[in-house]
């Protein structure tokens, strides 16, 4: 057996129990990269402990209270899923005990709150800390940041990149913690879905230079889960219009909604790419395709070619097999896993630096909604 780096997961959620599956399927990946061993839990919630303690005979140290896991010198890292309010102060307290993370988006409630831990991630340059982002590496999606990687587009006609759900349309859907404006912040759907969007423009160099944004929250209240009604409170749709300016110097627009009011999306992440002599589409509901075409003459022809299972790192899955969610997950971690140890890796996890550029956008985009007017970034 390799090296091992040892984790501890604070947030015991839905996406607590995606990266614990992700580690015990390690021996899925077959290049040479740390595994992660989850040796302690912390949630307030003790019921959510059963199913990790059942199920990773590693774990060690079981808490209510974060701060037990970041004195456990058995500790190399933590993973911290945990609603957007507590973001702040429990990210700095994992970066000053010197243990490195793997935060979950904003990566802050709002744009002070990303400042206070990106001063405190200068301040410890020796801890690799990374924000979640895992759709980039479905291996049709990186076909098409090759694409772009190889300037096969020519001049930029527009980029439109998306992450939509429809499930709120169900307005009996009780409240949850990600529709309170006071846990989620006031980015509402844009805080919760927007660096999905994100990760891939702001890679290639697409950070926009200007915002113009429509937001909607259409449903105000919703079943409170104890027989009442309760305000919802955040954004459920956001289209950003966005100025962009390519390697030459050329503007261009770029379009990203996030929305949770989005008839027949159940978990629709897409990324259009259209340029004078190619464009491209990916979208996770045709998660195994690569669409594109070239610009020859006046007729222009859509091509899909199912890519299968080619992902960045390397698996044991045969390449013409179907590659999922769960896999993309596993793709990012072994990224983040790499990146700890300092090993370049082509396309790597969204950094601090880009979760910055992050809420300079949504801080536009809400002085944007606000004054009806389109705002430049303040970068
Ligand atoms: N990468 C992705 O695809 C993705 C998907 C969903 C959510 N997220 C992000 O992950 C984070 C968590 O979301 P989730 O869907 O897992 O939420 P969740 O509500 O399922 O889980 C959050 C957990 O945190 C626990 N918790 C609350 N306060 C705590 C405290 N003080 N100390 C310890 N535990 C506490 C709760 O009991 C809960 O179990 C958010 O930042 C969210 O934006 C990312």
């Amino acid at each position: 057996m390799g090296r091992t780096i040892r984790f501890g997961i604070i947030g015991c959620g839905l996406m607590g129990r995606e990266f614990a599956s992700a580690s015990a399927r390690w021996c899925h990946l077959t290049s040479d990269i740390p595994r992660p061993e989850i040796v302690g839990i912390c949630d307030t919630n003790a019921t959510s402990h059963s199913w990790f303690v059942s199920n990773f005979s590693t774990i060690v140290t079981v808490t209510a209270d974060y701060k037990d896991l970041l004195v456990r010198e058995d500790i190399d890292a933590i993973y911290c899923a945990l609603p957007h309010v507590l973001h702040e102060q429990v990210y700095i307290d994992v970066i000053r005990s010197g243990k490195h993370l793997l935060g979950e988006k904003p990566f802050g409630i709002d744009q002070k709150a990303n400042a206070n831990i990106l001063d405190a991630i200068r301040q410890h340059p020796e801890v690799t800390v990374r924000c979640a982002s895992e759709f980039p590496y479905y291996p049709a999606c990186q076909m098409l940041i090759r694409w772009i990687q190889e300037d096969r587009f020519g001049r930029m006609l527009e980029v439109k990149a998306g992450f939509n759900h429809a499930s709120d349309l169900d307005v009996t859907k009780p409240i949850n913690w990600k529709r309170k404006k006071a846990i989620n912040g006031e980015y509402g759907c844009m805080g919760d879905l927007g660096i999905h969007t994100q990760h891939v423009p702001f890679r290639v160099g697409w950070v926009p230079k200007r915002v113009y944004a429509c937001l909607s929250d259409v449903v105000t209240e919703r079943p409170d889960g104890k027989g009442g009604t309760t305000a919802c409170d955040t954004y459920d749709n956001a289209t950003l219009v966005c100025t962009c300016e390519d390697r030459t110097g050329h503007e261009f627009p770029m379009f990203l909604e996030t929305k949770r009011l989005s008839p027949g999306s159940t978990n629709d992440w897409y990324l259009r790419v259209t340029g004078m002599e190619a464009s491209a589409h990916f979208t996770s509901e045709d998660p195994n395709a690569f669409h594109y075409l070239h610009s020859e003459g006046k007729d222009q022809a859509w091509s899909r070619v199912v890519i299968g299972s080619k992902p960045l790192f390397p698996t044991i899955t045969g390449d013409i097999f179907e590659f999922g969610f769960s896999d993309s997950i596993l793709q990012m971690w072994a990224a983040f896993l790499q990146e700890i140890e300092g090993v370049p890796v082509a396309f790597g996890c969204f950094t601090p630096e880009e979760t910055r550029l992050s809420h300079a956008l949504l801080t536009a985009a809400l002085q944007s909604h606000e004054t009806k007017n389109s705002v430049a970034l303040d970068l």
